[in-house]
């Protein structure tokens, strides 16, 4: 009796020094079939890797962090989307055009109203334009956004100036305009947003609106159209 409960006794302290997360995430061994990532206890951009039995010790491009989920190489996510808590994350290693050797950067960072930015890859930069058009780099959300959010004038862009409190719009206060057979302007804090209708949609001009319509002809057929992008 008195054995059998000093056993027992044993197996609940193992139970608790298993229970400790720190130790159970790495595993001993790993799993004979499959890829699994563990991270690494102090470092955001390094991590172990399972592939179908064998253990590595894995780290991230510049830029990029341990992650579950989002990878953009490896099990990597970019920066911007990894919660390190309080593990070290590395310093940036720039090269020419990107200030990280992964991720997405404001073309000149030293003015507001980006039209371009660059999509940063192994520290080579790839010249990208917002669309659709007349957004504008959004460093906040690492994305393109409306002009009204990012504080910019799409004015010139779009060649379209907001007429000032056009109560009388029946879209206001979001007043809508006519802008070609595929899109339409809204504005709003007095700042032009250019609406294009999806494929196969045309601007109905009496609601100003896009409506579905049957692809007749070929020669009509529209942009694929799309809201701010976030990556
Ligand atoms: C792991 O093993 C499976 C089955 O044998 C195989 O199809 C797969 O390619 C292997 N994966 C890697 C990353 O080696």
């Amino acid at each position: 009796m008195m054995n059998n409960l000093s056993i027992l006794f044993s197996c609940f302290m193992i139970a608790l020094v298993n229970a400790n997360p720190a130790l159970e995430e790495i595993p001993l061994h790993c799993p004979s079939e499959g890829v699994y990532g563990y991270p690494h206890p102090k470092s955001c951009d390094e991590y172990f890797q399972c592939t179908n039995g064998t253990m590595s010790h894995e780290f991230c491009p510049n830029g990029l962090l341990f992650s579950q989920t989002g990878h953009v190489v490896g099990m990597c996510a970019y920066y911007w989307n990894v919660d390190c808590g309080d593990k070290t994350v590395p310093k940036p290693m720039s090269s020419p055009g990107c200030p990280y050797q992964f991720g997405f950067f404001a073309e000149d960072d030293r003015q507001p109203c980006n039209v371009f930015y660059s999509e940063c890859a192994w520290g080579v930069p790839q010249r990208k334009q917002c669309e659709p058009y007349g957004l504008f780099y959004d460093e906040r959300i690492k994305g393109c956004n409306w002009p009204d959010q990012v504080g910019c004038s799409s004015e010139s862009l779009l060649q379209f100036k907001c007429p000032d409190d056009d109560h009388s719009n029946r879209f206001w206060p979001y007043p809508r305009y006519w802008y070609n057979q595929q899109a339409i302007i809204t504005c709003v804090s007095g700042q032009p947003r250019l609406i294009q209708c999806g494929e196969n949609s045309f601007v109905d001009a009496n609601s100003l609106s896009c409506v579905e319509q049957p692809k007749a002809d070929e020669r009509l057929r529209p942009k694929i159209g799309g809201h701010g992008r976030h990556f």
